[in-house]
């Protein structure tokens, strides 16, 4: 299928006899529905409205279409000529410690906070009352590693297995809001709020039946109501909780609200849901969508990126958005790419003024399937002059079994 055939419709728009190529709530899980469907009923249009979805893809090759809506190509042409005007001129972050030196650092701090948060987690299945110490004083050490090179923790936190995906992605959010605050110039101990807010986004699992939690593919309508429960079972924990900051609550509380209101428990809306709350659910919508699971593969940085912009026109808090987006980078450290010349590489670094053309580590050579000498390629530069490359997309590390990260290290 070729994305000329589809075309981007608002919902208003959605009529039956229309094939629905993609729903565009990756933010949802939407347990509801197939992804893909010919929509046969009235009845089915007004169910997609009453989930708030906003916009969706049509396939005009299976269904009937719309005259001038514009098609998927010319929507993720347009959003990527956005996002490269938006963060072209920003500046890569500032760093007081360079990331070779970072990164051994941040790992034995990531390994620390990873023994407190499974610790706090089994504690809390078992019915015990959450103790916070142990994770204030990793936080302060995490906060610590954001403040002298924010990319080395962010880079490790994206590094999960596909089992134990709550705890992975816990530890996750904490750290990616940690490096976003920071971003906005935060204050050390509103970072602390913050990341503890995070690893404790969603403890209100912990009482969800683990066949649920645990269940490999989409959930039932029944079952997906059973999860949501989540942040009330979240609320009702952290109540008891003593030393929870108002900034933590809210993070808990609302990163499933959505800026239209359509999100959930509360269906607030603009304003009415906090900037802490706001962060949250942009950084748990990215790390969701992100990450491997063993229904789907997670997709890489850049992709995520792009369908994150693309729901701050309704779910997602547009100015918020921006922010992020600025902060993880067109092709944040870490991401795997391949490069015009068939080889896959590893971002290493980001070229002040043009984060569309950083300097990667080439390792593998996609023609002859197999690992070459790593080089530096720096993109911005030309042929002769350590460059003459260009990316073509990112990839996904699992579809090469490659780990770039191992190449980010020397
Ligand atoms: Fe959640
Ligand atoms: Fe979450």
């Amino acid at each position: 299928m070729r994305n000329s055939n589809v075309q981007k419709i608002a919902i208003s728009q959605l009529q039956v006899g229309m094939y629905i190529q993609d729903l565009d709530c990756g933010w949802m899980a939407h347990p509801f529905f197939r992804s893909r469907f010919m929509v046969k009923d009235e009845a089915q249009i007004q169910t997609l409205k009453e989930h708030g979805l906003a916009e969706l893809y049509i396939d005009t090759a299976r269904g009937l279409s719309v005259p001038d809506a514009p098609s998927k190509a010319a929507v993720v042409c347009q959003l990527q000529q956005e996002i490269k005007a938006l963060v072209a001129a920003t500046p890569p972050p500032v760093a007081s410690s360079d990331l070779q030196s970072e990164l051994p650092r941040a790992k034995k701090l990531l390994d620390e906070a990873n023994k407190v948060v499974r610790q706090l987690m089994s504690d809390c299945r078992l019915g015990a009352q959450l103790e916070l110490t142990p994770l204030q004083e990793v936080m302060d050490k995490l906060a610590g590693s954001i403040l002298r090179n924010p990319t080395a923790l962010t880079v490790l936190s994206g590094i999960k297995t596909k089992d134990d995906y709550t705890f992975f992605h816990s530890v996750s959010v904490g750290v990616l809001l940690l490096a976003f605050e920071h971003s906005r110039g935060a204050t050390a101990e509103a970072l602390m709020q913050v990341g503890i807010g995070g690893m404790i986004h969603d403890i209100g699992k912990m009482r969800i039946p683990p066949q649920i939690l645990n269940k490999p593919g989409k959930l039932t309508l029944d079952e997906f109501a059973v999860m949501r429960t989540h942040v009330a079972h979240s609320g009702e924990i952290l109540a008891g909780c003593a030393g929870i900051s108002a900034v933590a609550m809210d993070i808990a509380m609302q990163h499933h609200e959505r800026f239209d209101g359509t999100g959930y428990p509360f269906r607030l809306a603009g304003e009415a849901i906090s900037p802490a709350g706001q962060a949250a659910a942009i950084i748990d919508v990215y790390d969701a969508i992100t990450s491997d699971r063993c229904y789907h593969r997670g997709m890489p940085a850049p992709q995520a990126l792009q369908k994150i912009f693309e729901w701050s026109n309704h779910h997602l808090h547009p100015e918020m958005v921006r922010a992020f987006v600025k902060c993880v980078g067109i092709y944040p450290v870490g991401t795997l790419v391949s490069l015009e010349s068939g080889r896959l590489a590893v971002v290493q670094e980001h070229n002040e003024g043009d984060l569309t053309r950083p300097k990667v580590r080439a390792f593998y050579s996609c023609r002859n399937l197999c690992y070459i000498p790593p080089v530096l390629v720096n993109l911005s530069r030309p042929l002769g002059f350590g460059g003459g490359d260009r990316i073509v997309k990112s990839e996904n590390p699992s579809k090469w079994g490659v780990d770039p990260i191992r190449f980010l290290q020397f």
